[in-house]
């Protein structure tokens, strides 16, 4: 089932053009912008904030910086509940900050992303306030009775009386793209053309274009599975989406979209220019790196998983969504790989820590995805547990502020993330005596974050570990071996205890170009525990088929 208990489907497929060369080659960064960095003492990050930061995101490698929601909100669902969507919200800046942003990123060959979300509002956008007033009023979804299925229907007690339906929290009214199935007898079921769905596609074209005009390359688009209701094989869904598409290669060439759907089999031949593996639709992403330690954070299914420190999981619940996805998308776009975000766990989580974390990154990164690192991920900041909810972060059972603390920048009392006192920043800083940090992780060859350099350096400089290009696995499990290309192979163990493989090449021996812990003599492949590899075979080696 996806986020909004909508089960997963099929879209229509349509023969999109190739997705811009940018998207297949970028490593994108995710910047939650209350936690990154605050320029201006109040405890909350700022856009000024990233700016300040964007020569040290330029030294890592990441050359496109995906913010989530920046705009003007009441903050009931940290920003995923706009109230203005043309507007930057006033802890964050201006819209002049996100010029200065998105101009201070180009200058250094960066990107920005920003996060559009479709599907719902702010209960304090103007267009609700107008609606919760005028029984006329169809950009969302109302219905006099609470209908079925009756989860998500919220009474109004303004004038118009009736009840709304959420989208999400109550407070995040749902747009009305109208209903795959319309039933005069349900008369909130309007068709997809009907007037308040035709306003809300053409409001969507006006916002993204807005922000295209000002700079932005694209979006991540939050829940764009939920646009249509009621749909069967998201048939509908897909078909507003391959207009945006379409609408976008022809009037905005070169920006692209991201979306939050968590089946890239769907999403990509629908019209997205890439598509994430998500921990809630599927379980690809969560066999890779979920901790499955129940408690420790958000959304863990409890089953192992390939990066667990013991050793239990296995790559095949991945290689097969992988192989399927790849085969739907046929060159029209990606899958996108997080390492993490700011709804589910990071990848240092429960018994997962820091030092173990690297082969995950070589993974990511030299799998034909796109790669997207969570912020702090790359020096090993872990999920803290035990935080308070902050903005509607808590969402049931779900802790999703353990993954939201300050970036950790340096070893000062504030961690450098901002001057206010403590108990001002938005969320607490990890209280372990022991938290990593940009700056000692900047002076030490080994950290983690010089290996996610390192690796990100090797990606750019070699197209075959990019998204282009051939995978063949020689090796699941432990250690999981494959090549990429005819010319480079790639070794990763995930977990504790040494692994090895046979390396069934002939001619000479490898050259390592990124390696920590595995060895590769004669015909065998040994990698320590927590290790990997990234080679160039030599001129006169061959693998046999
Ligand atoms: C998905 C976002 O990632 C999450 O943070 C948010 O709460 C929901 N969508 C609702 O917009």
């Amino acid at each position: 089932m996806g986020f909004n208990g909508q089960p997963i489907g099929t879209a229509p497929v349509r023969a999109h053009r190739r997705p811009p060369s940018w998207l297949s080659e970028a490593v994108v960064y995710q910047i939650y912008p209350a936690t990154f960095a605050d320029s201006d003492g109040d405890g909350i990050g700022d856009l000024r904030g990233v700016r300040d930061h964007l020569d040290h995101l330029d030294w890592l490698g990441v050359d496109t910086l995906w913010l989530s929601p920046c705009f003007a909100s009441p903050f009931g669902d940290g920003g995923y509940d706009v109230s203005d969507y043309l507007t930057v919200a006033p802890r964050y800046g201006s819209n002049e900050d996100a010029d200065a942003l998105i101009e201070a990123a180009r200058a250094r060959g960066m990107r920005i992303m920003l996060d559009l979300v479709p599907g719902h509002t702010s209960h304090q956008h103007p267009w609700f306030q107008a609606a919760v007033q005028d029984p006329d009023d169809h950009r969302y979804i109302w219905s006099d009775r609470v209908a079925s299925p009756v989860r998500g229907w919220i009474p109004n007690h303004a004038a118009r009386g009736g009840y709304y339906l959420a989208n999400f929290y109550p407070i995040q009214p749902a747009l009305n793209f109208g209903y795959a199935r319309p039933d005069p007898a349900e008369p909130w079921r309007q068709p997809v053309d009907a007037a308040g769905p035709r306003a809300n596609r053409a409001a969507l074209r006006e916002i993204m274009g807005h922000w295209f005009d000002r700079g932005v390359s694209g979006f991540r688009v939050d829940m764009a599975a939920s646009l249509v209701k009621d749909d069967p094989g998201f048939v509908e869904t897909g078909r507003l989406w391959g207009e945006m598409r379409e609408w976008i290669d022809r009037e905005h060439p070169g920006r692209i979209l991201l979306s939050e759907w968590g089946d890239p089999k769907t999403a990509v031949p629908a019209g997205f220019h890439a598509d994430f593996f998500l921990h809630f639709t599927g379980p690809a992403l969560r066999s890779l790196w979920d901790n499955g330690t129940g408690s420790q954070g958000p959304w863990a299914d409890g089953r192992p998983c390939y990066f667990d420190p013991d050793g239990r999981g296995s790559m095949s619940t991945f290689l097969e969504a992988w192989r399927e996805a790849d085969a739907a998308i046929d060159g029209t776009g990606h899958v996108a790989l997080p390492t993490a975000n700011h709804d589910f766990s990071r990848l240092a989580c429960g018994p997962r820590t820091r030092d173990m974390v690297a082969p995950a990154f070589a993974f990511l990164l030299t799998w034909p995805s796109v790669p997207v690192v969570y912020y702090g991920d790359e020096i090993g900041m872990r999920y803290v547990p035990g935080v308070p909810d902050k903005e509607g972060s808590q969402l049931d059972s779900e802790a999703r502020q353990g993954s939201r603390t300050p970036m950790q920048w340096d070893g000062s009392a504030g961690a450098g993330f901002s001057e206010a006192a403590e108990d001002r920043f938005y969320l607490p800083l990890d209280p372990d005596g022991d938290r990593p940090d940009v700056a000692a992780a900047r002076a030490d060859e080994g950290s983690l974050l010089h290996h996610v350099r390192r690796l990100i350096a090797l990606r750019r400089q070699t197209p075959a570990l990019g998204t282009g290009g051939t995978v063949r696995v020689l090796h699941q499990d432990y250690p999981f071996v494959y090549l990429r290309g005819d010319r480079h192979l790639v070794v990763v163990n995930g977990r504790r205890e040494p692994a090895t493989a046979p390396w069934p090449a002939t001619g000479s021996a490898p050259r390592a170009l990124a390696a920590h812990g595995v060895e590769v003599t004669g015909s065998d492949i040994r990698a320590a525990g927590f290790s990997y590899g990234v080679y160039e075979l030599a001129p006169d080696a061959a693998v046999p088929a």
